[in-house]
Parts: C-alpha cells; structure tokens; sequence
C-alpha cells in the first residue's frame, strides 16, 4: 500500500506479555504521530479486535510507560481468532474504524494469525516481535528477552546461596516453550553447572558421571538450568531420572515460572523495543507489508511472516559448547 494511503494505523500486543512491549507501543505511537497518522490501540490483541475494542491513541497517551512491564494494551491468546468467524468479526471491526494497516506486537502465534488474517482481507501487517523466549526466526533477539535473561540470572544467584550453603543439587526451569535460548544465556549467566535445552541432546547417564565427578573432585553443590521445554520433562522429569542415584545431593527443584515475565524492562530491552516499533511504522510506510522487523547484526531487516513463522531459529553451537566447556 502507498505511503499516502496510509492514514489510521492499528497496533496491538499479542501472546504472552513481554517486558519492552510498552516501549515498542510508545515508539509505534509517537513515529506515526510524527508521520502525522491516526493511531488505535487494541486492547487485548485479537480478542478486542473481535470485538471491538478499540481506542485512539495520541502521542501523550504513552508517556511514562517506558519504563513498565506487563503491556498498557493488555493481551490475549485467541482461540476465536483461529476461526472463519472470528477473523471476520475483527476486519468488520477495522473497517469500521476505518484502518489501513495493523502493527502486531508478539511471537510466533501471533504472526501466524496476522499472515492468515492479511491473506484473507488484504490488510497490511507489520509484525515486531515480542516474545521473551527469543524463539523467532529473522532476528537475533526479541522484546523481552534480555529482561527474562536478567531475571532468571537473578533467581540462580539466590538458588547458589543456599545450594552451596547445603551441598545440595539443583534443577532450575526457566521458561522457553520450545526453545533454549533463555536457559542457555542464564546458564553462562549465572556460571550454572550444565544446561538442558530441547534443541541439543541430553544423555542422563553422562549427566550422573559429570555430577559424581564434580563431587569427587570437591563441586559439592550444582545448580544445572533446565528449559521448560526439555524433552524429558522440564526440571521435573529430569531430577525424578536422577535423584535416586544422586540422593546424598538432595536433589530440589525450583520453577521460576512467570516471574520472568514481568518487572521493568532493562536497557537493551527498552533501546530494543524502541527501534523496532519506530522501524515497524517506517517500513509500513516505505510499502512493506506482511513482514516482520527484526534486528541482525545491530542492523534493521524485515523477513516476511512465511519464513518468520515457518523457519527454526537454533541457539549457536558454539554457545552450547563454551557453556559446558565454562562450567568444567
Ligand atoms: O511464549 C512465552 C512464554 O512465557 C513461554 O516461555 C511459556 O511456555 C508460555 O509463554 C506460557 O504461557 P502462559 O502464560 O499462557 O501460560
């Protein structure tokens, strides 16, 4: 669509919150009020543009919220969404507030709905990704991300205290539905004795051998970080495989859990959120549409919603290896 057809815009989060979103809200706002557009915030993603909830937004309507967690939009998972009849709700309801374009704030389901959406309405989407997992292909982080990195760190710094305090053994779960990548980067964060992530085998027994080493050699405590989406079960089902044979360890586990969803955004993660919303409402107006901005390489690239939602993104090999190599 031509920059000069572009009037109303729509922007909206979607998913799981990240902390950040705020700030790519605010950067989507006040770059398309710059561009002198008419912007409308959705409130809870695909579910308020169901059923209509729609409010205009102006520049000072996101003042001091770059600083909060959580989304000022709030947010959904929509199962009407994923239906003929929903999806036909909410272009009734874009039409009538008369938008030409949506900007949708989130991760993996969340392209997915704007992809089949703009398909079927010919409306065009920006999608920014907002997903503390960092699972989406096309850029090298998303929103959020940093935060929930932080976050956990900060946990496992606790947990060390009083592992080391008892001589006690560990399993700590982050969260990543399917993806490593936050367990993987606090592990070399928080110097944790191993990490499991779905994306690289896991061999128990070795797991056994490393741990009574580490002991024999004076490691009387270990704290290993667990993705929720390992194989095996998450932290559960990994300690239940080995705490009968590891029992002088006593063996905990220890699930951070939506903790790491929430709290005030760090730096990388407001700078982050920023340039993708500003970068979002200016591709939009270059004329790109159905794609998803991203940051590789500390440079601005779009990849369309096909592949960003299609293609696995893998935590680097070398990453894994200097983990486990780092924690000898
Ligand atoms: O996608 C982000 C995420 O936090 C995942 O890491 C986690 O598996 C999931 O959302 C939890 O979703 P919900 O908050 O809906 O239970």
């Amino acid at each position: 669509m031509k920059r000069e057809n572009i009037r109303r815009i729509a922007v909206f989060t979607s998913g799981g919150d990240a902390p950040g979103m705020n700030a790519a809200v605010r950067a989507v706002v006040r770059t398309a009020a710059w561009n002198k557009l008419h912007v409308y915030g959705i409130e809870r993603g695909y579910e308020g543009m169901i059923d209509g909830h729609f409010k205009r937004m102006e520049r000072r309507d996101v003042a001091n919220i770059i600083q909060r967690g959580g989304t000022v939009l709030r947010t959904a998972r929509s199962m009407r969404f994923m239906t003929p009849e929903g999806r036909a709700m909410a272009a009734d309801h874009l039409k009538a507030y008369d938008i030409d374009a949506c900007i949708a704030i989130g991760g993996n389901g969340t392209f997915t709905g704007a992809k089949v959406f703009s398909e079927e309405y010919d409306i065009p989407f920006i999608g920014v990704p907002g997903t503390i997992d960092n699972d989406l292909y096309g850029t090298d982080y998303t929103i959020g991300f940093d935060t929930a990195v932080n976050t956990a760190i900060e946990a496992v710094d606790k947990i060390r205290d009083t592992a080391d305090s008892h001589n006690r053994l560990f399993f700590v779960e982050v969260m990543g539905r399917h993806s490593g990548y936050i367990a993987l980067h606090t592990a070399i964060g928080s110097g944790a004795s191993s990490v499991l992530i779905p994306e690289a085998e896991t061999n128990i027994e070795d797991l056994k051998t490393v741990l009574r080493k580490n002991k024999a050699r004076g490691k009387l405590f270990s704290v290993i970080v667990v993705a929720e989406g390992h194989h095996l079960g998450g932290a559960a089902g990994v300690s239940a495989l080995i705490k009968d044979e590891l029992a002088s360890m006593e063996p905990k586990v220890t699930v951070i859990g939506h903790l790491q969803r929430g709290g005030a955004p760090t730096a990388l993660d407001r700078v982050l959120a920023s340039r993708l919303g500003h970068h979002a409402v200016n591709r939009l107006l270059e004329g790109e549409e159905n794609v998803a901005i991203g940051i590789v390489n500390d440079n601005i690239f779009t990849c369309p919603f096909e592949e960003s939602i299609t293609k696995q993104k893998q935590p680097r090999e070398a990453l894994i290896r200097m983990a486990s190599i780092l924690a000898i």
